[in-house]
């Protein structure tokens, strides 16, 4: 096929992209939007602080025009994101009492999931709650401070009742690499969740990856995981500087796993990247294919 999504269809995948909504009437974004791709992540209109700014008035403008646009033209969405120490309002993080902190976070899981019900297809419900470096532990966040543990639990269990049909993923960076600690504490976790029937579908790994590309334990590490039970995805790609060998690698990581459902990039073109300078995407500010698009499009 002559089209990322095309070609991803081929074996039953797809591919995405993050779209910002304030570009879509840019001609030039929505014909490579609509040409290459068939999978959509708004890239911070779901987010926290742009749905919910103020404690329970819930505002979706922006994210209602991306998801009618994708709907329009046949692309299904992840909804980005749920429950995140990052792009919170700061009205949340000055919480600190726990019943207040549990009831806030549900009602905003609840809130948002409700109204976009049966247009979405799969949820971060949870993005990058693990601490970098060595522990394998949760991070410090309002929701880990305050609630605990369980508060990731706690999330998925109240996002499955609010839509049962919409696909339930966790997300995070820097869990690439199988002989990571952080990639082993979010591994422990889909594990006992699997164990204890706590509702998870899926792990977005967000592969934010520099000039070298995956890892080379990458394929390995989206296979362990499949092997839970739960679905895969490439969630947020994009290489520095693009090395088409690096394309290659993080697709062919994908296709070499049958529960690898698909792979978005963060971004169409370098221009819409949020790493400025680093040319991380498949087409030049022109909206030009670079040669990591072929590499690409080849490995599908
Ligand atoms: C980024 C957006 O691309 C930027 O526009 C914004 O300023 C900051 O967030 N991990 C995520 C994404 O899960 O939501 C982030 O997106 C990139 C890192």
């Amino acid at each position: 096929a002559s089209t990322l999504g095309a070609q991803a269809a081929q074996s039953g995948r797809y591919f995405g992209t993050a779209v910002a909504a304030y570009k879509l009437n840019d001609r030039t974004y929505t014909t490579l939007l609509d040409r290459e791709f068939n999978r959509v992540t708004p890239e911070n209109e779901m987010k926290w602080d742009a749905t919910e700014p103020s404690r329970g008035s819930f505002t979706f403008g922006p994210s209602d025009q991306i998801v009618n646009h994708a709907l329009a033209h046949g692309q299904k969405v992840r909804g980005h994101t749920l429950v995140w120490h990052s792009q919170l309002p700061g009205w949340v993080g000055a919480i600190t009492d726990a019943t207040t902190l549990r009831g806030v976070m549900n009602n905003h899981i609840a809130g948002e999931m409700t109204h976009f019900k049966g247009k979405i297809h799969s949820w971060d419900v949870v993005n990058e709650a693990f601490a970098d470096g060595g522990s394998g532990q949760h991070r410090s966040s309002v929701f880990q401070n305050v609630l605990g543990d369980g508060f990731i639990e706690t999330a998925f269990r109240t996002a499955r009742t609010a839509d049962p049909s919409a696909k339930l993923c966790y997300n995070d960076y820097s869990i690439e690499d199988w002989n990571s600690a952080k990639t082993q504490g979010v591994y422990r976790m889909v594990r006992d969740f699997k164990a204890r029937g706590v509702p998870i579908d899926c792990v977005g790994f967000q592969a934010h990856f520099g000039t070298s590309g995956p890892p080379a334990s990458f394929g390995t590490t989206l296979a362990n995981f499949a092997a839970l039970g739960v679905d895969v995805q490439i969630t947020e790609l994009d290489i520095a500087q693009a090395p088409p060998t690096a394309y290659a690698n993080t697709v062919r990581a994908c296709m070499n796993v049958a529960r690898c459902a698909g792979i978005t990039v963060w971004g169409i073109r370098d221009t819409d990247s949020w790493r400025t300078g680093e040319n991380p995407l498949l087409f030049d500010g022109g909206g030009n294919k670079k040669s990591a698009y072929y590499a690409a499009l080849t490995t599908l």
